[in-house]
């Protein structure tokens, strides 16, 4: 801490050697590690599964990253039971040691940032520098989160003559993390340290192609000295595992991050009372977006292109903050669509484990066949401005601009998440605004334009999560940008921001007349 401001971790500068160094050793230790065995690990105890995946590398998927011990629903069971005999334990706490143990773990992960990184390129693809950032804000979560709980900790004082009026938090009970895979350190690390530091006792379901990263993580925390039974990590089936979790009575807290579908699905899950169950559930579920950049005719063409080309390609699209849709007014429409093709033509695709490196591969074979599903569907109904070749090997899809596209057409409503982008054109900016709203989605958005008005009326009504004025729209930073949508892309407070623990305490008054 600043001046009382947070400061977040510092990503690596790959234009240092010695960095480089660094990270290509990662990679050389990382690939000698290739294949190994990860089990779940259930009240304390690594345990064996009857059911074992293969976790393979995107941009060579005969290369196996590691095996992953999938838990049956009674392994489910007995983690739900160790929870539950944990949390008198960890309530109790002080939220001081809680905190210790996020700042103790983010302290490990400053120490293996190389190799965590190489972990994510090798198991999601996601291209170094970028898994380089999100080491970042893996840590910078670890180190946020404690200190808002030591913050929320200290609780209000409302005393009057006579009486003491105390607002309190304690912890809910028994947290359920399921995480996805495109971002699968931070995104798993920030839900579920927010709802171990609260005092929940937590079980992490990561998503099935990225659970060797989460018992990465996994080990990093049992060595920062969680207690046993207090944190699990419970890698399973998503329709199975993770339902039977969402179903739970016992289960308090759901946080979820992932598509919309199993968002929804999960939230009305919730809201059924279980026989047994004294409690209702709270869900926290951040879904998926179709995301907008505006680009009106005052805008600096050549930042916006730069923008674009990174919030639209930047680990191939796979980011629910990705851009997707760009809406272009008609009198720089045509000059914008040539200067975003000649842009993304010089894109470096392919070696994931280079610092220059943009765009990988997709992250599986599913993901691979229906962004071209999608892909076909555009050109049936758009026009291609640009389509990249991919490398052969891996699950590559090349970068695809459309042009043309009309607000309604498929490849403008629906999310494709891979390197698709829908140009669309608007008579002017207030149609350009009518368009970007014209989805049921709201989580990212952004603005290129040096006009003080449409600045103005685009932070009032273009409706989403974080809006972005004149940069692109990823990359959101802890306690800087908190980050997180409303339509249907989500329901909870935003992930690094201010609001964000609450959401896993129930907050008391306690009165005493003296
Ligand atoms: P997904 O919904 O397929 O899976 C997410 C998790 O849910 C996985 O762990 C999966 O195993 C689990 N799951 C699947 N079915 C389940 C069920 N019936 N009950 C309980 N759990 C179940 O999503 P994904 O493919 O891993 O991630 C990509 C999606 O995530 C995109 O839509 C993207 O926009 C979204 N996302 C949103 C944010 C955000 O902050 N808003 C961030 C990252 C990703
Ligand atoms: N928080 C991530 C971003 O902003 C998803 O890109």
């Amino acid at each position: 801490e600043e001046d009382g401001k947070f400061v977040g971790a510092a990503d690596v500068d790959y234009a240092e050697e010695e960095e480089r160094r660094m990270s290509a050793e990662a990679f050389q230790s990382v690939r000698q590690q290739l294949g190994r065995s990860y089990l779940p690990l259930i009240n304390g105890e690594y345990v064996n599964t009857a059911e074992v995946i293969d976790s393979l590398n995107p941009s060579n998927f005969s290369e196996v990253i590691g095996k992953v011990g999938l838990i049956s629903v009674e392994q489910a069971e007995q983690a739900m039971q160790a929870a539950k005999a944990a949390f008198p334990g960890w309530r109790k706490t002080p939220a001081k040691q809680r905190a210790g143990i996020l700042r103790q773990a983010a302290d490990l992960m400053e120490q293996r940032r190389a190799e965590l990184a190489a972990w994510i390129v090798l198991e999601v693809g996601k291209p170094v520098k970028e898994a380089d950032a999100e080491v970042s804000e893996a840590i910078d979560f670890c180190l946020y989160y404690a200190d808002e709980m030591e913050r929320l900790d200290q609780g209000v004082i409302y005393d009057v003559a006579g009486e003491m009026n105390r607002y309190i938090y304690q912890p809910r009970g028994i947290a359920v993390v399921i995480s996805p895979w495109n971002f699968p350190l931070a995104i798993a690390c920030g839900m579920t340290v927010a709802a171990l530091v609260t005092g929940n006792c937590t079980l992490l379901k990561p998503a099935e192609t990225s659970s060797v990263i989460t018992a990465k993580f996994t080990e990093i925390l049992v060595e920062a000295g969680i207690p046993q039974g207090v944190f699990q990590y419970v890698p399973g089936k998503g329709s199975q595992v993770g339902a039977y979790l969402v179903n739970h009575a016992d289960t308090h807290v759901i946080a979820f991050t992932g598509s919309q579908e199993v968002g929804c699905r999960i939230y009305a899950e919730a809201a059924i009372l279980k026989p047994g169950q004294k409690h209702l559930k709270r869900v926290i579920a951040e879904m998926g977006g179709k995301n907008a950049i505006i680009i009106d005719e005052s805008a600096d063409l050549d930042q916006a292109v730069v923008g674009v080309v990174q919030s639209a390609f930047g680990y191939s699209g796979q980011k629910c903050s990705a851009a997707s849709r760009v809406i272009v007014v008609q009198p720089i429409y045509d000059a914008f669509v040539q200067r975003l093709v000649e842009a993304t033509k010089s894109l470096n695709i392919g070696e994931t484990e280079l610092p220059s490196t943009q765009v990988g591969p997709v992250i599986d074979a599913n993901a691979r066949d229906r962004i071209r599903e999608y892909i076909e569907k555009g050109k049936a109904e758009a026009q291609v401005a640009l389509e990249l070749p991919a490398p052969e090997q891996g699950y590559f899809v090349g970068p695809v601009i459309f042009s043309e596209v009309l607000p309604d057409g498929i490849v403008a409503q629906q999310e494709i998440f891979g390197p698709v982008l829908a140009v669309i054109r608007v008579r002017d900016f207030a149609e350009a605004l009518a368009v970007a709203n014209g989805t049921n989605y709201a989580l990212t958005g952004g603005l290129y334009s040096r006009t003080p008005s449409h600045i103005q009326q685009a932070q009032t009504d273009f409706e989403v999560g974080n809006l972005y004025i004149n940069r692109n729209i990823t990359g959101a930073i802890v306690a800087r940008q908190p980050f997180g949508g409303f339509k249907l892309s989500g329901v909870g407070s935003k992930a690094g921001g201010p609001d964000y623990l609450l959401q896993f305490l129930e907050p008391r008054t306690v009165t005493e007349n003296i």
